[in-house]
């Protein structure tokens, strides 16, 4: 039994610690309700009656030098700690953080979103991957239409044909597969179409296309419409043109051209010395369409408009080069924080 006692004494000895949690387990090891002395104090009636009162005194030792390890240990603990806090300086400033800025597209697509809110417009969304039915056949692509061909589409799957969208127009057949007019959506999101990345165009970029479905829905209210879009956005001075176009799911089509922002309508290299930009493509909802969405066309009118959002962007803060905007170099970026 001594022998037991003596490797207790060592241990106690040499035991040392610089930490709160490791000297708990180590006073628990000892005299918790389990511990090693609290079991022998428990045991002593096991004793000869000769032997029990110097086990017990031997045993009380033991004890006291636990109680008084845990004392010692705690309070150098303790005044290192006091002296770690004396020696902080808590006035000093504390590491800068480094805050994200908005990407410049979603700062855009946030103002466009707000200028189209409040005349009652609300955000649909939809899927990336979608098949021939939603991008082209409800929107009356004729089956030989050269957009369905290889060159401009990304095709996942063939027959039946999965793609990834060319446009979000296919966000505004899912809105009115869903319910009927009025409808007043605005469509944002990423398109993909096989062409050349240069400074000028991208195979991936943002769209947000406007679809507006009512009752007696003329092409005057989509030129007012579209007038209120431009000044909201570029400010007051802004004039807009329209010019005749061709899209199979509009009927009269137009493209929207606005003034030219950097030389005032007179002509420079930025809009190629026309004085006019052109930003979206827009027209009537062609009755085709709503037939093929199950809206009478002869109670129903509606038009729709799409943009592209790096354009837009890219008028407004004359960036030169539309891969900046898929490149993510922090130093660009950083530019558009205080937007
Ligand atoms: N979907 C057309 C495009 O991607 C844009 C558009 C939308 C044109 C709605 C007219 C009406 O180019």
């Amino acid at each position: 039994m001594s022998e037991k006692l003596d490797q207790f004494k060592q241990e106690i000895e040499a035991f040392t610690s610089s930490s709160m949690e490791e000297l708990e387990r180590f006073r628990l090891k000892y005299l918790g309700k389990k511990g090693e002395l609290t079991v022998l104090f428990d045991n002593i009636r096991n004793i000869p009656a000769e032997e029990r009162k110097t086990f017990g005194q031997n045993v009380n030792i033991l004890k006291n030098m636990v109680l008084s390890k845990v004392e010692n240990l705690k309070s150098q603990i303790e005044s290192k700690y006091t002296q770690q806090v004396d020696e902080m300086d808590i006035s000093c400033p504390a590491n800068s953080m480094e805050i994200g800025a908005r990407h410049p597209i979603s700062v855009v697509t946030k103002k466009i979103y707000d200028v189209f809110s409040k005349i009652g417009f609300t955000v649909a969304e939809g899927p990336e991957i979608e098949d021939d039915w939603h991008v082209f056949s409800a929107l009356n692509f004729p089956p030989e239409h050269p957009a369905r061909d290889m060159q401009d589409t990304f095709f996942v799957e063939k027959d039946p044909d999965v793609l990834l969208r060319t446009h979000t127009s296919s966000i505004q057949v899912r809105v009115m597969e869903a319910s009927q007019p009025p409808i007043r959506v605005i469509c944002p999101g990423r398109v993909f179409r096989n062409e050349i990345v240069t400074a000028r165009s991208h195979c991936i970029f943002h769209q947000i296309e406007g679809l507006y479905i009512d009752k007696n829905v003329s092409f005057a209210d989509m030129k007012q419409t579209l007038l209120y879009f431009a000044k909201e956005m570029f400010g007051n001075h802004i004039n807009i043109r329209l010019r005749p176009s061709y899209f199979p799911f509009t009927e009269p089509s137009a493209e929207m051209d606005i003034s030219c922002d950097i030389c005032g309508g007179k002509g420079c290299n930025l809009c190629k010395y026309s004085g006019w930009v052109e930003i979206l493509g827009c027209g009537m909802v062609d009755p085709n369409v709503l037939k093929n969405m199950n809206i009478d066309p002869n109670v129903y009118s509606g038009f729709a408009f799409g943009l592209g959002v790096e354009r837009i962007t890219q008028q407004l803060y004359k960036t030169k080069d539309i891969r900046l905007f898929f490149e993510n170099d922090i130093r660009f970026l950083k530019q558009f924080e205080a937007i």
